[in-house]
């Protein structure tokens, strides 16, 4: 069979051309990157355990009615996926003071927000994707007034499912970024929820020890950046209670 043809190569994934128009196959790599890949490392299996994060959290999103681009995962590393025009905003939803709003406003790590407070970055590693205002998203046309509106909507309903997912596994759902993409069904547009939704792009606290789950054990070196996404895998009942060690091939006999 002929390889798929390549669409685009990012940090952590790869996208390939679906077997339909209009579908992409979204590959999860091992590449762990941090501050706009000045640091970076391979960690194996982290794209499997994303692969399946993703499509937990995704498939979930999708029973309850929010919209997202998640068809059905083909195998270990790769998902099918609707091909959207994505938005060039990361969509950032805080719960609990962390990372760049603790250092912007002097917040301390760990400080509960008064309310969930949604945030917008553009997406651009050249300017190292810089917040930006409602004011700038609309005069630059990256989206329209009533995007902004269902952007919000949407980002806060993902907020809800997640912290409440994780709640349940006893983990506090911190922070999180998502990406947001349009779907054409002929003259109408609709938003869904794009690109991944994993350890990689949220932020996990343990509720009781507040250890961390998520990529800062590699942004900051705590530790063991395959351990802590097994654990939270783990937690969902993703993975097998017994299953082997990730990246190491199972023997049969
Ligand atoms: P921040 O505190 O660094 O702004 O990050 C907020 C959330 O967004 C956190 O859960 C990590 C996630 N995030 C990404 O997914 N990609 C990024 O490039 C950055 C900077 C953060």
């Amino acid at each position: 069979m002929a390889r798929r043809k390549k669409i685009y190569e990012g940090k952590a994934k790869i996208l390939y051309e679906g077997p339909e128009p209009g579908t992409i196959v979204q590959y999860f790599k091992d590449d762990a990157t941090a501050f706009n890949a000045e640091k970076r490392d391979v960690v194996e299996g982290k794209g499997v355990l994303n692969n399946r994060l993703c499509e937990y959290f995704m498939s979930g999103l999708n029973n309850i009615g929010v919209p997202t681009h998640f068809i059905k995962r083909i195998n270990m590393r790769e998902q099918l996926v609707r091909a959207v025009e994505i938005i060039p905003l990361e969509v950032v939803v805080r719960n609990v003071a962390a990372g760049s709003i603790s250092k912007r406003l002097g917040i301390e790590e760990g400080t509960a927000l008064p309310r969930p407070i949604v945030e917008f970055y553009y997406k651009d590693d050249a300017l190292g994707d810089p917040l930006v205002t409602e004011e700038h998203i609309i005069a630059f046309g990256w989206a329209a007034q009533q995007d902004m509106d269902d952007m919000v909507a949407l980002a806060l309903r993902v907020n809800d499912f997640m912290s409440g997912l994780m709640m349940g596994v006893g983990i506090k759902l911190v922070d999180f970024k998502i990406e947001i993409g349009r779907v054409w069904e002929g003259d109408y547009m609709r938003l869904v929820v794009a690109d991944e939704i994993s350890p990689d792009s949220c932020r996990l606290w343990d509720i009781e020890t507040g250890q961390k789950l998520d990529k800062d054990v590699f942004r900051r070196d705590l530790g063991s950046l395959a351990d802590a996404y097994t654990e939270v895998a783990r937690r969902l009942g993703v993975l097998p209670q017994n299953a082997p060690p990730l990246g190491k091939p199972t023997l049969i006999n």
